[in-house]
């Protein structure tokens, strides 16, 4: 099923999520769920406060992106525990799935190290590098309440201040499902 995503003035977008255990109910179709509805936006990754729900849990498809470091990934994280960003930082466009239509550069370290569980619940502690990495790192900040447009310069929030205005009330057109806050 899928699932509308929460444009940017949501205040869910914001919480800093909780963790889960094995007794969360229906995760493995709340999963399933986001897969689909990433796929269905043409996303790269989707946290769950992105669909509402203020808990440590994201999904990635780094896969379709070109990288020449790395084969792309296709994931679930859940309680992920960033441990370590390393490596020179590089700049890249991102954009959002709850900010549709803005894109800016955002300098991130090139590596990371990151503890997660997966949804048998087995713990895991992986590198990662790239692109993958990146998108990664972009959608722990989503479990954090924090967006890609707080890594820019006050200067350039300014400039986008109107059109943000105009997502949280959803005075914009997209092509997939979303729900905005004042509308
Ligand atoms: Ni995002």
């Amino acid at each position: 099923m899928i699932l509308p995503i929460r444009a940017f003035g949501d205040g869910v977008l914001r919480k800093m999520c909780k963790p889960i255990d094995s007794d969360y109910p229906d995760l493995n179709l709340l999963v399933e769920n986001m897969m689909e509805t990433m796929d269905a936006s043409n996303g790269v990754g989707l946290a769950a406060p992105q669909i509402g729900k203020d808990i440590r849990l994201f999904v990635i498809d780094s896969t379709h992106m070109y990288d020449e470091e790395a084969d792309g990934q296709r994931r679930v994280f859940i309680n992920a525990e960033m441990l370590d960003e390393y490596d020179d930082a590089w700049t890249f466009e991102e954009g959002c799935l709850s900010i549709p239509h803005i894109r800016e550069n955002v300098d991130r370290n090139a590596s990371i190290k990151i503890r997660f569980q997966d949804l048998d619940f087995n713990t895991y502690e992986e590198t990662f590098d790239g692109m993958t990495a990146r998108v990664i790192q972009h959608e722990y900040d989503h479990i954090e309440g924090v967006l890609f447009i707080d890594h820019i310069s006050a200067l350039k929030r300014r400039l986008i201040k109107g059109k943000l205005t105009d997502i949280s009330k959803g005075n914009i057109s997209v092509d997939y499902r979303m729900k905005f806050p004042k509308k």
